[in-house]
This record gives structure tokens, C-alpha cells and sequence, in this order.
């Protein structure tokens, strides 16, 4: 190796970004493609007794579930969201039709006139008044009656937390483009081949005949992983209707009331204690999935896994739910599922150590996995648990301990408090996800003229995939980067590397191909056109995960993170200032430093914003009230003056250099960091995130 792999080098896409040149969906020149607009639904829950449409100028197409050549089902985990609604809509904002046409002002004149008679039905709209249950997941381990009976105390609390929008600058936008026989759908999107089997199952075509192609795209945070396999089979059926191009662009509006979010939970956590210690825990979570099951199971693997938190919990009782309410369907934002019960967990030790009368960093310190401790799924931690050296290292960059004593019995106007979590990111699928389901392809191909070119479907979201993979490549061939070639996915060069979700392009892709180069290396002919080709292997020191048993390595090693927030209370006005913000997280070896740290401090600001501002609720006919960034308030740079993150390096010998899952793991923290902050302002116990000004404002008035 020369130059270390985590010294910071200028981004493969920074000229096209910063320049403007970069081309995304919207940018293509609109000839001859035609504007799709959406007819949603403004029932929750409603049949459909009769749809009446204006007479249609020419050129103008009218799209819905009978244009559906293939199967009327969206292919995602479960195939259950259609295409188009058939007989009944199940949210505000199920996509009843489309209209496609040349000129946008006329196709919304007609879309004003078409008229939907409902009959409306009664719809689930709380959480809490569920009938239907979409997945139920249960696991446990020791014996939990046992220690239950013997416990000194037993502490029962309930956790909420909120829906929260990814809020990607660029809204969902795709082109599809039909030709005889094959169709090319083209646009935003972070996982290409997801798409590409949705829309050959919908239109009914051999998968040679479906083409995806990823454009440039302004972030994605989960919100790109299910929702383009929706819109992609919505556009196809339009394209192949109207023989033309269809191009639909969402406006910001529609992407936040209509497309996923992260789901909404209420868990229920009961606690044994004995001496002093944790002896049992008996969780039940539930996730509301909304109207459709989409991305829900996976989602909620992931929150289960992770109830009992970084701590050693010998005898647990795990029930996880996601339930259907006929609200827009949850899906993926980063973290997965782990935000919703690392926030109960932590809040709930804190309770714990309050009422025993022990600060909550000492109570959690006695609790802490260690290397070798069995998971939560009896699983193993194979590798090292960083977690008190970086609780050191967050402690004294923020001078906890310290302000933890200062900041007891305030009087005052202004009130500060300062809180502490900790947390891990499973890296990676969860289970045998990527043995059974992803089994990722990389390709290197290397010209005549001695440039090599990445073949990986795994998209640059602004994560900055494409330098870190030029990187790990040139640096395995000792070529410069300006020879290492990588475009934006298109399926039709790429083989299936899996998609970009879950951390574990860097860390699992990335790897197959160092081994790849490391091939190629080996092969090396001068002046010869070559290509080697990489395909995953699971590690064999895994425990195997089983899902129905839920048991064995959910994940094949751990990034981890110990968040710090420090905030001020105004008891006047009730708002509430953020004074600092100090982060450890090990994320293995940094595959470019600069990198890395954006994603360290972006991730954790959106955490903050989840934590704080990002409220959003449904009224009670089951509609989005939160649907502009006027009502929906993410936190910018300014909310979070100081923010400090800093890399606790342990390597992962599985990860390109050492490199681990990053892109998640700095979400996963910060709302329990700032409740706890907020608890130790305001001195009583919180429980749901985000606790925004309102919130505080009640709990001064009381
Ligand atoms: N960073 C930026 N700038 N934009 C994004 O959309 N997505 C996050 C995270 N960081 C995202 C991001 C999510 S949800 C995931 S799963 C990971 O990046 C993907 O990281 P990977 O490339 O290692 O798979
Ligand atoms: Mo990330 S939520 O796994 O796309």
C-alpha cells in the first residue's frame, strides 16, 4: 500500500456536483416524454364503487390497474402493494391512476375532472387500535419466569417515537423509455436490480427484457430503497400504454405525505432487577407498517434484534409486531429499525438507574457486551467491543462527569442538561440475508489500454461510493484513481452486486472487490482486454442465523457509537438549545477520512433532528399534516453549533482494510443522547422522541 487508504482525496463525482454538470432525472431534455401526474385516493379506507373520466384530448393516456400486463403486485418482500389499487384504496394517497400527457397544465386540468365515487369503510389510523398484524417475530433466551420471580424490582415503562421523512434534497423522480420488446426505466434510485425484478414482474417480461438504469441522485437515506420499485412499475405500465416515454418527478409535497418514512413505534419494555444488576428483560415492539407490508419485516428484524441494546441481558423475551393502518407504508431510513429500540432501551436503563439511585453512564457501564458475550439472538460478538475506551474518549471531549454534578438541582430561567448513549450498527443484511437472498457478483474490467472499470450495481447516494470503490481498486492494482472507471449502475452492465442499503456496500462489496483487483493483479496482461469476477462467501467463523428461530449471527460484526449531547432549556419560551454535540464511533478503518466524517456528522445531525424537530403525525381521517418543510422542521448546520466526531478505529478483517458498516450507525444514538439530556434538564423521566419545544413546554406547565 502507498498512500494510506484513509488519507482524504477529492470525490470522483465532485467536478459534476459542484460544477452543476452532474445530469439527474429532472435535467434530461423533455422531448418527446410525456408528464405522469398521480390521482390519489383522499380515503383512508374506502372500495371504489366508480372512477368517471372527462374525454381525453389526443395524446393524453389514462393509466390504472387493467394497463397492467404482468402481475398487479409491486415486488418487494411480500408482494402486496399493487401497482395500481384494485377494488379498494388502503391509504390518502394510494395511487388510484395516472395521467400521462404531453403538457402538465393540461394533464392536472384533467386530473381535476375525473371523479371517484368511495364508498368509505372504517379505517385503523392509531397504532394502538390495530386488527390487523402484518409480521409477529418472537425470541427468547434463559429463563425469563425465573427471573422475573426472583427480582428485587420490576420496572414497566412504554417508548414512542415518531415518524421521520428522509428528506433527500432531490424528491423521487424516474424516466422510463419503452422500446420493442425491452423497457429501460432510468432515474433516482438506490437499488437498481429491486427494480429491475419489480418491473419484469409487473409487465410479465423475461428479465433480459427490463433495463434500470441509476442516475445521478441527491440522497436517499432508505427513502430510494423500496419506493423506485413502486414508481418504476408505474411508469413502465404508462410507458408500454402510451408508447412513449413517461416521465414522473414527484414535488416535495407529494414525496412527503405519499412516499415511506420511518415507522412510528410504541414498545413496551418490562425490566427485572436483582442486586443492583439487570437480569431479565421482556420486550414487545410495535411498528406501525402502514397500509402495505413493503419494507416492514426486515425493518422490524432489525429493531428486535437490537431491543436489548449494548447491554448483557441473560435472560430475554423479545416480541416484535408490525401492524397494518391505513396510513402511507413505512419503510426503510437509515438505522432500520435499530433508532426506535436503542431509544427505548437507553431510555429505559436511564430510568432504571434513577430510581436505584446510580448515575445512568455507571449503571450502563456494569451492563456492557463484551467480546466473546453471546448477541441477543445467541449469536457471538467475535470481535473487540470498543465501547469503554470510546465512552472515555466522549466523556472527556465533552467533560460529562463534570456537568453531570454541575448541572443537578438548576433553579434558574435557563437550564442545561447534558445525556449520554451508546449503541451499535449490525453491519451489513440482517441474517442470512446475504447468502440466501443477495449472493453479490462484482466484475473488474480491465481494456486494452490498462484502465479498469467497476461492474458493481451499488449506487453512489452521496455516501461517496464511487470514490471509496475507485480507491480500494486502485490502490489494490497500484494504479492512479483517473484509471479506475466507474459509472452509475445500468443493468444491463453490472451484475447483481445487491443493492446499496443496510451499510454493507463499502463493507461487503467493497471487499469483493479488493479480492477482485487482487485477481486481476495476478492475471495482469499488459495491453489485454481482461475481466475477473468475485462472488460473496459468507465468513465461516458465522454462527448461522435461522429467522424463524431467530437465532445465531443476525450480523457478522458491529460498528459502534457513544453519542453525548448537551442542551439548554429556556423555561421561559420552553426552547431548547443544543450547546454541543460529541460523538465516538468505530466504523473499523475510514476508507477516505473526510468521507467518513461527513457521513459521522450528517448522520448524527439527522439523528438530532429525529430526537428534536422532526415531528409528523396523521390526523384523524389519517392524513399527513406535516407535508412542506414549513411544518416539518429538519435541523441545518446552525441548530448544532458544536458538533465533534471522532473514528475509534478496530478493524474488521472482513471489511476492505478493516473497514466496517458507517453509513447507519451515526443516526442510531442521538435521539436517546437528547432525551437524556433533556431528562437531566428538566429532571423527570421522558420517554418518546421527538421531544420537540411543545413537549418541554408541557412539562413546565405541569
Ligand atoms: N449518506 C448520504 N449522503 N446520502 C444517503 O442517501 N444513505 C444512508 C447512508 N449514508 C445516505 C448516506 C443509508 S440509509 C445507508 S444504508 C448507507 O449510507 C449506505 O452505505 P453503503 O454505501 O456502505 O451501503
Ligand atoms: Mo439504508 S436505511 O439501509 O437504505
Amino acid at each position: 500500500m502507498g498512500k494510506s487508504i484513509s488519507e482524504s482525496i477529492t470525490k470522483k463525482d465532485h467536478f459534476a456536483k459542484f460544477s452543476g454538470s452532474a445530469l439527474y432525472v429532472a435535467d434530461y431534455p423533455l422531448d418527446q416524454t410525456l408528464v405522469g401526474k398521480f390521482l390519489r385516493s383522499i380515503k383512508a379506507k374506502a372500495r371504489i364503487r366508480k372512477v368517471t373520466l372527462p374525454p381525453l384530448p389526443e395524446g393524453y393516456w389514462i393509466v390504472d390497474k387493467n394497463d397492467v400486463p404482468g402481475v398487479n403486485r409491486v415486488h418487494i418482500v411480500l408482494d402486496d402493494t399493487p401497482v395500481f389499487p384494485e377494488d379498494t384504496v388502503e391509504f390518502i394517497g394510494d395511487p388510484i391512476l395516472m395521467v400521462v400527457g404531453p403538457d402538465e397544465a393540461e394533464v392536472n386540468r384533467l386530473m381535476n375532472e375525473i371523479q371517484v365515487d368511495y364508498e368509505e369503510l372504517a379505517p385503523v389510523i392509531d397504532i394502538r387500535d390495530f386488527d390487523t398484524v402484518f409480521f409477529d417475530y418472537n425470541y427468547q433466551k434463559g429463563d425469563i419466569g425465573k427471573a422475573f420471580a426472583e427480582a428485587d424490582k420490576v420496572y414497566e415503562e412504554q417508548f414512542e417515537t415518531g415518524y421521520q421523512e428522509q428528506a433527500y434534497l432531490e424528491p423521487q423522480g424516474l424516466i422510463a423509455q419503452p422500446q420493442p420488446g425491452k423497457m429501460t426505466i432510468r432515474g433516482s434510485m438506490q437499488c437498481p436490480y429491486y427494480v429491475h425484478g419489480a418491473v419484469a414482474k409487473a409487465l410479465g417480461w423475461e428479465a433480459s427484457a427490463v433495463q434500470i438504469i441509476q442516475d445521478v441522485t441527491g440522497g436517499g437515506f432508505g427513502g430510494k430503497e423500496d419506493y423506485p420499485s413502486i414508481l418504476a412499475c408505474q411508469v413502465a405500465v404508462a410507458a408500454l400504454k402510451a408508447g412513449q416515454p413517461v416521465r414522473v418527478i414527484f414535488d416535495r409535497r407529494e414525496d412527503i405525505e405519499f412516499t415511506s418514512k420511518r415507522h412510528p413505534s410504541l414498545c413496551t419494555y418490562k425490566v427485572a432487577v436483582k442486586a443492583g444488576r439487570v437480569t431479565a428483560m421482556d420486550i414487545d415492539v410495535l411498528f406501525n407498517g402502514g397500509a402495505y407490508t413493503t419494507l416492514s419485516a426486515v425493518v422490524l428484524q432489525r429493531g428486535i434484534i437490537c431491543s436489548s441494546g449494548v447491554y448483557k441481558v441473560e435472560n430475554l423475551k423479545v416480541r416484535g409486531r408490525a401492524v397494518k393502518t391505513n396510513t402511507v407504508p413505512c419503510g426503510a431510513f437509515r438505522g432500520f429499525g435499530a433508532p426506535q429500540t436503542f431509544f427505548a432501551v437507553e431510555m429505559m436503563m436511564n430510568h432504571i438507574a434513577k430510581d436505584l439511585n446510580v448515575e445512568p453512564l455507571d449503571f450502563k457501564k456494569t451492563h456492557l457486551v463484551k467480546q466473546g458475550d453471546a448477541t441477543s439472538t445467541s449469536g457471538k460478538y467475535h470481535f473487540p467491543v470498543p465501547l469503554p475506551a470510546m465512552i472515555d474518549e466522549v466523556c472527556k471531549l465533552s467533560d460529562y462527569q463534570k456537568k453531570r454534578e454541575l448541572y443537578r438541582n438548576q433553579t434558574g430561567r435557563y437550564r442545561r442538561g447534558i445525556g449520554i448513549s451508546m449503541h451499535f450498527h449490525g453491519a451489513g443484511f440482517t441474517g442470512s440475508g446475504e447468502r440466501d437472498h443477495i449472493k453479490a457478483v462484482v466484475k473488474l474490467h480491465k481494456y486494452a489500454d490498462g484502465k479498469v472499470e467497476i461492474l458493481a450495481s451499488n449506487t453512489d447516494i452521496g455516501q461517496g461510493l464511487k470514490t471509496t470503490f475507485s480507491k480500494i481498486v486502485a490502490n489494490e492494482l497500484n494504479i492512479p484513481l483517473d484509471r479506475v472507471l466507474i459509472e452509475n449502475p445500468d443493468t444491463d452492465r453490472v451484475p447483481d452486486s445487491g443493492p446499496t442499503v443496510a451499510s454493507r456496500s463499502l463493507m461487503v462489496v467493497g471487499e469483493l472487490l479488493r479480492k477482485a483487483a487482487i485477481d486481476l493483479r495476478a492475471e495482469w496482461v499488459e495491453g489485454v482486454e481482461q475481466i475477473v469476477e468475485q462472488r460473496f462467501k459468507e465468513p465461516d467463523f458465522m454462527i448461522p442465523f435461522y429467522i424463524d428461530k431467530f437465532h445465531g449471527d443476525a450480523y457478522p460484526t458491529y460498528a459502534w457509537g457513544v453519542n453525548v449531547v448537551e442542551v439548554e432549556v429556556d423555561t421561559l419560551t420552553a426552547f431548547t438549545t443544543i450547546l454541543g454535540a460529541w460523538a465516538s464511533f468505530d466504523v473499523g478503518t475510514p476508507i477516505d477520512t473526510n468521507i467518513v466524517i461527513g457521513q459521522m456528522e450528517g448522520g448524527f445531525l439527522q439523528g438530532l433532528g429525529y430526537a428534536s424537530c422532526e415531528y409528523m403525525t396523521a390526523d384523524n381521517r389519517g392524513r399527513i399534516r406535516n407535508n412542506s418543510f414549513t411544518d416539518y422542521i429538519i435541523p441545518t448546520a446552525v441548530d448544532v453549533q458544536h458538533m465533534v466526531a471522532v473514528l475509534h478505529v478496530e478493524e474488521y478483517p472482513g471489511g476492505p482494510y478493516g473497514a466496517k458498516g458507517a453509513g447507519e450507525l451515526p443516526l442510531v444514538g442521538a435521539a436517546p443522547a437528547y432525551v437524556s439530556a433533556l431528562e437531566h434538564a428538566l429532571g423527570e423521566d421522558l420517554n418518546h422522541a421527538p421531544f420537540t419545544t411543545e413537549d418541554t413546554m408541557k412539562v413546565l406547565s405541569c
